[in-house]
């Protein structure tokens, strides 16, 4: 009998100690009962993520922050780099990532994405003086973009893939930077960004263009390790704040105006097909 009961109390023990090294160091409960999630993000793209003082601020953070308040969770963000984004999520060390990913059957087939909760399309940001008009005058022209973007991967398809006058950076400031200081004649990259930072810097003098027939209509998601059990609630959330008003009002205070809501909504349901 003794020894069934010590049994029992070293199974217990056992048990323990398992959950407690198994319990992973992504997401962990905190005093208030909630899970908190690790998400990972480059704050290097305002206004969507981008530093103020310490703290990473952004349409995005508002957004997520809104969607895991009505999800049930709670968040720690963390501002690793883009490239450094894929690998944590792709290793499942953060357990989400928002960072104005555009959402593309390429990273699909890698990870799993959200409902798309944002319309982007890459345009050019050039001098005030420049003689581009379009994409296609960007050919024989130095082009600085953020490594491993959409805009990347546009330069790639009109200049080449190693075309030596696709500048790459590790992060879309310093691509910025490379053109103010005479070292590209253009950046390529989000709307939102290239269109925020001509207005808020008008000393720099600098314009934006617009090629619809030359970049894609993409759609931002939120990033999650494939196979996360994590999107349902998210979807879910996303779907709630668009309904509730909350998005809107989070999009208002950024932007100034108001969002497309049934363009949105649309491009949601075709992805939950
Ligand atoms: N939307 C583009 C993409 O997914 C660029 C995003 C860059 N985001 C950032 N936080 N630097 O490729």
């Amino acid at each position: 009998m003794k020894k069934r009961f010590f049994v029992i109390i070293m199974m217990a023990i056992a048990a323990l100690v398992v959950s407690a090294c198994g319990s992973s160091e992504t997401s962990e409960t905190n005093g208030s009962g909630k899970k908190e999630l690790r998400v990972v993000t480059d704050a290097a793209y305002a206004p969507f993520e981008y530093m103020d003082g310490d703290k990473i601020v952004g349409f995005d953070v508002d957004f997520l922050k809104a969607a895991a308040k009505e999800a049930g969770y709670e968040l720690k963000f963390e501002n690793v780099g883009w490239d450094p984004i894929f690998v944590e999520i792709g290793s499942k060390r953060a357990d989400l990532a928002v960072s104005s990913i555009s959402i593309n059957d390429e990273r699909k087939q890698t990870y799993d994405f959200s409902l798309p909760y944002f319309l982007s399309t890459n345009k050019i940001l050039v001098r005030e003086d420049s003689t581009i008009k379009n994409a296609a005058d960007l050919k024989g022209k130095v082009v600085a973009v953020q490594n491993a973007t959409t805009g990347q991967e546009a330069m790639d398809k009109l200049l080449g893939k190693n075309n030596e006058n696709i500048k790459k950076f590790d992060n879309n400031n310093l691509a910025i930077m490379e053109m103010l200081s005479g070292g590209a004649d253009a950046v390529v990259a989000d709307n939102g960004v290239v269109e925020v930072y001509a207005k808020n810097n008008p000393d720099e003098k600098l314009k934006v263009i617009e090629d619809n027939g030359s970049f894609e209509a993409e759609y931002y998601g939120i990033l999650f390790p494939k196979g996360t059990d994590l999107k349902a609630d998210f979807d879910k959330a996303i779907k709630k704040i668009v309904e509730n008003g909350t998005y809107e009002k989070i999009y208002q205070e950024w932007f100034g105006q108001k969002p497309n809501i049934e363009m949105l909504k649309a491009e949601q349901d075709k992805a939950s097909k």
